[in-house]
This record gives structure tokens, C-alpha cells and sequence, in this order.
């Protein structure tokens, strides 16, 4: 299993699929000093500057059927969770489907992205990319995400080395993928549930054709769509779009 360590790249998420594409192994993993064009989910910008974050993409090749590549979001979330947990001892929050929070500040997130459909299993592949807020302080935050946005230093106190936190991530992330393959999604939920700060709180999902819902958080489901009340007691699923904390 290959580690491909940069000084800088546009985005580690694009050469992690490149790579794959190309038939990199199961755990190849790209990790960057900084991004010029750190993707984030729904075509935003990812900010990376050098030396703050980890800025990282694993590859895999789980042993799942394509059905159930959408949930490795959800198992990423949990194998960074524990990995924080370990080199920390504190424990995140999660906000769906991938951001990780700590005080209802984004300490991170992360962006999955899989091959294109193909019945032939060898050539399916998904990668993960992961943005963490690892040494960064408060002046350093770009002006339109302070106040939104943590680090584990601000939470923690403790300043640590990015691949140190880098290689225990890919360890919880290969060991809590394996534990999917082997006993499904259901343990994977209860355990997300557990982290999820936003449940019972109230949100705003702005639907991907501009459509807003407000209403409270009722958690994911077993198919990892998550569920909003709104205000007349209807219930919405969703499965992509933004999710906008509101005031409870
Ligand atoms: C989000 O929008 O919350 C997801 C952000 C994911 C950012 C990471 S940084 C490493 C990897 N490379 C990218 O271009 N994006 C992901």
C-alpha cells in the first residue's frame, strides 16, 4: 500500500481518483503539505493552507456491492471520530453527512467519490478524502468561515504533528471498513447516532435545485438519508444537498 506524500497539489482527492482510476491498490493514500484547489462537497472550495491541516485522500476497494459505497461516508466519519479519540480523547460530533464538529464549529469533512458504475467488481473503487482542522488558531481561519469553524488545536490545547494524525486516520479508516464488510451498516449507524449533534436540533436543507426545508433533525436512516420534520409534521428524506444549522 502505497503513500504518496506532496509538498502541494491541486487537489489530492482528483490524483486519488487518477490513481485508481489506474488501478491503484486497496489503501494507496495521497496526503499534501497544502492544496491549491482543495475540492469540498457540492463544488465548494476546500481551503489548505501549508502546515495546518491534513489534507489526505485514501483509496479503496471495499469487498461491498456498489449499493453500499454511499454509506463509507458515513464509516470515514467513524474511523476519523475514533482516531481523534485515540491521539486526543475527546470526541467529535458529526453533522450529515460528513462534516465533523466539535461545539458547533466544522472541525472537518469529507468528500467520497467512487468510479463510475461498472458491473466488472475489480475495476470499483471509492476514495476518500479527508480535511481536517489540525494546528490551525483562530486568526488563521479565512474571514468567511471564522466563527464556523474549529481546529483540534482550539479544541484540544494540543498541537500535534499532521502525519501522526495522518497515519492513525488510514489505520482506524482501513480497520473500520474491514468491520463494515463484515457486519453491515447497522453497527456503523448506531455508532454515527451516537456522535450526531445535530439530532433533534433544527435545520434548514437547501435541496440541490435551491428548494429550502426547515425543520428538525430526526437523524439518518438505515439507508443513510437523513430525516427532517418540518413544521407541519411532514417528513422529508433527504439524500444530497446542504444542511444549514437554524436557530433552535
Ligand atoms: C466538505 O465539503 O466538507 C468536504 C471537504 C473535503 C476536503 C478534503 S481535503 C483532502 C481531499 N482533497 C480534496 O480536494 N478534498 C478533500
Amino acid at each position: 500500500m502505497k503513500i504518496i506524500k506532496l509538498e502541494s497539489i491541486d487537489s489530492t482527492n482528483r490524483l486519488a481518483m487518477e490513481m485508481a482510476a489506474t488501478g491503484a491498490e486497496h489503501g494507496t493514500a495521497v496526503i499534501a503539505g497544502c492544496q491549491t484547489k482543495g475540492r469540498g462537497r457540492l463544488g465548494k472550495a476546500w481551503q489548505s493552507p501549508r502546515g495546518k491541516g491534513l489534507y489526505t485522500s485514501i483509496i479503496l476497494r471495499p469487498n461491498l456491492p456498489l449499493e453500499s459505497y454511499p454509506q463509507l461516508t458515513f464509516v470515514a466519519g467513524l474511523a476519523v471520530a475514533v482516531a481523534i479519540k485515540r491521539l486526543y480523547n475527546v470526541e467529535p460530533g458529526f453533522k450529515w453527512p460528513n462534516d465533523i464538529y466539535f461545539s458547533m464549529k466544522k472541525c472537518g469533512g469529507i468528500l467520497s467519490e467512487t468510479s463510475a458504475f461498472t458491473s466488472e467488481a475489480s475495476a470499483r473503487f471509492a476514495v476518500v478524502g479527508i480535511g481536517l482542522n489540525v494546528n490551525t488558531s483562530l486568526s488563521e481561519f479565512a474571514e468567511d468561515v471564522a466563527g464556523r469553524a474549529t481546529s483540534l488545536l482550539i479544541e484540544t490545547g494540543y498541537s500535534k504533528g499532521v502525519n501522526e494524525v495522518f497515519e492513525e486516520i488510514r489505520a482506524c479508516l482501513l480497520a473500520e471498513v474491514e468491520s463494515f464488510e463484515k457486519s453491515g451498516f447497522t453497527d456503523v449507524l448506531r455508532r454515527w447516532r451516537e456522535l450526531d449533534c445535530m439530532l433533534g436540533r433544527r435545520l434548514a436543507w437547501v435541496a440541490v435545485n435551491g428548494d429550502i426545508v426547515e425543520g428538525i433533525s430526526l437523524g439518518p436512516d438505515e439507508m443513510g438519508r437523513l430525516h427532517i420534520r418540518d413544521d407541519t409534521g411532514t417528513e422529508h428524506e433527504v439524500l444530497s444537498g446542504d444542511i444549514q444549522l437554524g436557530k433552535n
